[in-house]
């Protein structure tokens, strides 16, 4: 290997406890140890990266920091027997863009248990307009369909325009299920009827605080990834003997609920933690977004920006003004 350094995105910490992103030359040699030297070539940006980046503190610890929860690139440097050189591969979770250098610089240096063999029906950008979102909306929609919710059923999806909102509501369309997305910013009905979305609705549709332990029976299943008071009147809304999962927390963490909409109506209720799925799951999470759920308007999701867009990308993460995905092409 000829290259020694590399471009990455590094956030530090300003005297003012303010944080600053820059794209700066970087050393290969300061990468940390690992099994495994991947040249990235794709990465994505999801709302942890836009957290990483402003400094929070829950999920990358120390700055100087180059973060990136996503990559996908060619393996150019392994000590490990499962991985060689040429290798296609997707790097996600794990500490991977936390407090390890991740995906928003041109090389990671990764344990190679954290790597994945990229699926054979998926190219490297596609894996990235997935990305850690598509993951998460995989894992959810697993979660579901084990459970036994099934094709007709009635899902709702909310944070539908975001990113793993909006691979859940592709996904489930693409698979047959009758989608109800949720949409809470901006007026994006288009975007998601184009995406599979049978019905939209508003929050004002769904909310209802007045503390009432059960609300109408409406939906089969839910994916939720907006937490708060959406999380607590989607699941006083699920029809008896249905599910839903819950992998976010971008409207709030509390949630305050009684325990009828459990023991009434038998309704479940799923944790996703993408991070630390283990590799069988993962596996077929991957397996399914290379093959089944890969639905024919993916690039519809997508739009891709270089290293020096992603300070603008990451403002519209921040308030909430995007939709879809957001890949980053390390190298053009
Ligand atoms: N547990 C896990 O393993 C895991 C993995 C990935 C992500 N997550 C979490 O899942 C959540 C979504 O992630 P993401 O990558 O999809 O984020 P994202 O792309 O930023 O999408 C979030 C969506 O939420 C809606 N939204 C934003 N601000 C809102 C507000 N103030 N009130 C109501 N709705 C709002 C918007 O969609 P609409 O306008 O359509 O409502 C927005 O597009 C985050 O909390 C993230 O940390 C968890």
């Amino acid at each position: 290997m000829e290259k020694k350094t590399y471009q990455g995105l590094v956030v530090r910490e300003t005297e003012e406890k303010k944080y600053a992103r820059a794209i700066e030359e970087l050393s290969i040699e300061a990468l940390p140890a690992g099994d495994v030297l991947v040249r990235v070539l794709y990465s994505s940006l999801n709302y942890k990266d836009m957290l990483s980046a402003t400094g929070n503190k829950g999920v990358t610890k120390k700055y100087p920091h180059t973060p990136g929860i996503d990559a996908a690139g060619i393996v150019e440097t392994s000590s490990s027997t499962e991985f060689k050189p040429g290798d296609e591969v997707i790097v996600t979770s794990y500490d991977l863009g936390m407090n390890t250098s991740g995906g928003l610089g041109q090389y990671i240096r990764v344990p190679a248990a954290w790597v994945v063999r990229k699926p054979t029906g998926l190219t490297l950008r596609e894996s990235m307009i997935f990305g850690t979102a598509g993951f998460t909306a995989a894992l959810s929609v697993l979660r579901l369909t084990d459970y036994g919710i099934k094709a007709k059923d009635d899902v709702l999806v909310t944070g539908a325009a975001g990113g793993v909102g909006g691979v859940a509501v592709s996904m489930l369309s693409h698979a047959g299920f009758n989608v109800t997305a949720l949409n809470s910013l901006l007026d994006e009905r288009v975007y998601l009827t184009g995406i599979g979305a049978a019905n939209v609705i508003e929050p004002a549709d769904l909310i209802e605080e007045s503390g009432r332990p059960l609300l109408k029976d409406r939906w089969t299943g839910c994916v939720d990834t907006l937490g708060g008071n959406v999380l607590t009147s989607a699941i006083r809304s699920i029809r008896a003997n249905g599910a839903m999962t819950c992998c976010g927390n971008v409207v709030s963490h509390d949630i305050h609920l009684t325990v009828y909409p459990f023991i009434l109506r038998g309704v479940s209720l799923f944790g996703i933690d993408s991070q630390n799925c283990p590799m069988p799951l993962r596996l077929r999470a991957w397996g399914m977004l290379a093959g089944a759920w890969k639905f024919p308007w993916l690039e519809r999701l997508a739009s891709e920006v270089r290293l020096s867009g992603v300070e603008g990308a990451l403002d519209k993460i921040r308030s909430g003004n995007h939709q879809g995905r957001i890949i980053v092409n390390l190298w053009d």
